[in-house]
Parts: structure tokens; C-alpha cells; sequence
């Protein structure tokens, strides 16, 4: 099946750990995911953080450690080259905070749920890139005001960035019908990146899934749907269109 790229259509990508899975990171749910046998809200929410910080910061320094050790695979190599030739036709929306997309060169990209390289303080906001990691005993604080660090991830129960929000809205209704939305790699269990086909729908734009299970729920809100890895369709789909 042939994913067509006419001169006018506007193609917005939405990536989620699938993407990832070729490089050698795991999957957050199924079978041997990241969340299997694991209270996510003490992981991944605020109130996790203020009750276990400690074990919030061991997950997260496990987690960039692993990022730090894989490289970028054929699928984001794919969404790059898509981006050169469609230029400010194009849009990419991660889910993912392990930084692959960023490494291999994209650039028109939304970090919806933030990055995995990067540091908060919880109290003054400020924000840096930080690769280090944190797994004993102190916590580490802010220069500025010392409040708790965290790492800058949206978790569960905190609103994404409005802005962000804005700038896929905005591309999706300039493109109207002539919009095409291809999610790959994402169970589409976590909202509001799983609501964003319907809105495709309701834009009367064209929607692709590409998972290597495609979860039924999810996959019938899709126009087209590809059964396999992304790392080995996302290079052919896009071969031959304009
Ligand atoms: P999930 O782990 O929920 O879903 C991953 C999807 O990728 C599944 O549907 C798999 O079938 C599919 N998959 C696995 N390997 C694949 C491959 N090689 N090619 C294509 N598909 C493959 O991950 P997400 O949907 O990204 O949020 O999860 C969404 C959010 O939930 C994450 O961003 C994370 C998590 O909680 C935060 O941490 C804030």
C-alpha cells in the first residue's frame, strides 16, 4: 500500500516508544515493558516523586544511561528525510523523551512529553540539559534556589505545554484535507497524543498506523493500518512519493 505525498499535503508524524524498540529500548507496556510489574504513579507522577524521589531518580538515570548507549535506527533515519524534502510540511510529534529523533537530525519536532536529558527545578521551574545521573544519596538540588531537582518529563496528572498543543492544532487545520497523520509505534492509551487521530478525522484528513501489534481499539480509528516494525516500513513507505 502506497502512503501518497501530493504538493499540498501536510504529513504530521506521531511517534511513540515503538519507534525506539529497534534501537534497543523497551516498550512501556506488553509483555517485558517498562511498566510491567511496576506502579507507574511511582515512577511517573508528582506525587510518586514527593513520596520516593530516590527511586524516581534511580529509574530515570537507568533510563539515560541506556539512551546514552543506543543509536538512532532506519525509522527516525526515514522521518529526517521527510523533513528535508517537505520542509515546513511537515511536523513531528514524540512521545518519546529518549532524544533518538534529536540525535538523528530532526528538527520540526514536539517533545510532548518532554526529554529524558534534561533537568528541572521543582521549585523555580528552571530548566537545563543534564546527562548525569542520579542513584545515591544526596538528592541533587538547584544552584539557583535549591529547590528539588526532577527530570523534566510530563508524568501522569500534569498538563503538557499549551504551546505545544497549539503548534500541532495550528498545522492540522491549515491542512484540512490535505492533511495526513501517521502514528507509529504507540499503543494510543495516553491522551491527548491517542485523541489526536480523531481530530485528524474530524480535519477530513487521511490517517496511517504502522505497529508491530496494533492494539484493535486504536487501529479502528485509523483510515490504514501496517502490521510490522517501523524501523523497516517507515524507510519504504515513504520511498518514491514527492
Ligand atoms: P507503549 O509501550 O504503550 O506502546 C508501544 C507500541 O509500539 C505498542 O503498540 C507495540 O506493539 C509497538 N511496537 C513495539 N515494537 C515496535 C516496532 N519495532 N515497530 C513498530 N511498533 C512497535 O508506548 P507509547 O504508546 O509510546 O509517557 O506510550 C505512551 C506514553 O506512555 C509514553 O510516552 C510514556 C508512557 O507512560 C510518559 O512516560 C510520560
Amino acid at each position: 500500500m502506497e502512503l501518497r505525498i501530493e504538493e499540498k499535503t501536510r504529513l504530521c508524524v506521531l511517534t511513540g516508544a515503538g519507534v525506539s524498540a529497534e534501537s534497543g529500548l523497551q516498550t512501556f507496556r506488553g509483555q517485558g515493558g517498562l511498566w510491567e510489574g511496576i506502579a507507574v504513579e511511582q515512577l511517573a507522577s508528582p506525587q510518586g516523586f514527593a513520596q520516593t524521589p530516590q527511586l524516581v531518580w534511580r529509574f530515570y538515570s537507568k533510563r539515560r544511561r541506556l539512551a546514552k548507549e543506543v543509536h538512532p535506527n532506519a525509522g527516525h533515519h526515514a522521518l529526517v528525510e521527510w523533513e528535508r524534502r517537505l520542509g515546513d510540511r511537515f511536523l513531528l510529534v514524540t512521545q518519546n523523551v529518549d532524544g533518538l529523533h534529536q540525535r538523528a537530525g530532526s528538527k520540526q519536532i514536539i517533545p510532548l512529553h518532554g526529554h529524558l536529558m534534561e533537568t528541572r527545578c521543582s521549585r523555580c521551574q528552571q530548566i537545563f540539559f543534564d546527562e548525569r545521573t542520579y542513584e545515591e544519596e544526596p538528592l541533587p538540588r538547584c544552584k539557583e534556589c535549591e529547590g528539588l531537582l526532577r527530570p523534566n518529563i510530563v508524568w501522569f496528572g500534569e498538563a503538557l505545554d499549551k504551546r505545544h498543543l497549539e503548534r500541532i492544532a495550528e498545522f492540522m487545520q491549515s491542512a484540512g484535507e490535505h492533511l495526513v497523520f501517521l502514528a507509529a509505534g504507540t499503543s494510543g492509551q495516553v491522551y491527548p497524543a491517542a485523541g489526536l487521530v480523531d481530530e485528524v478525522r474530524r480535519n477530513r484528513g487521511k490517517s496511517w498506523l504502522i505497529d508491530l501489534e496494533p492494539p484493535a481499539f486504536y487501529a479502528s480509528r485509523f483510515d490504514h493500518v501496517l502490521q510490522g516494525k517501523s524501523g523497516e516500513i517507515l524507510p519504504t513507505l515513504f520511498r518514491g512519493s514527492h
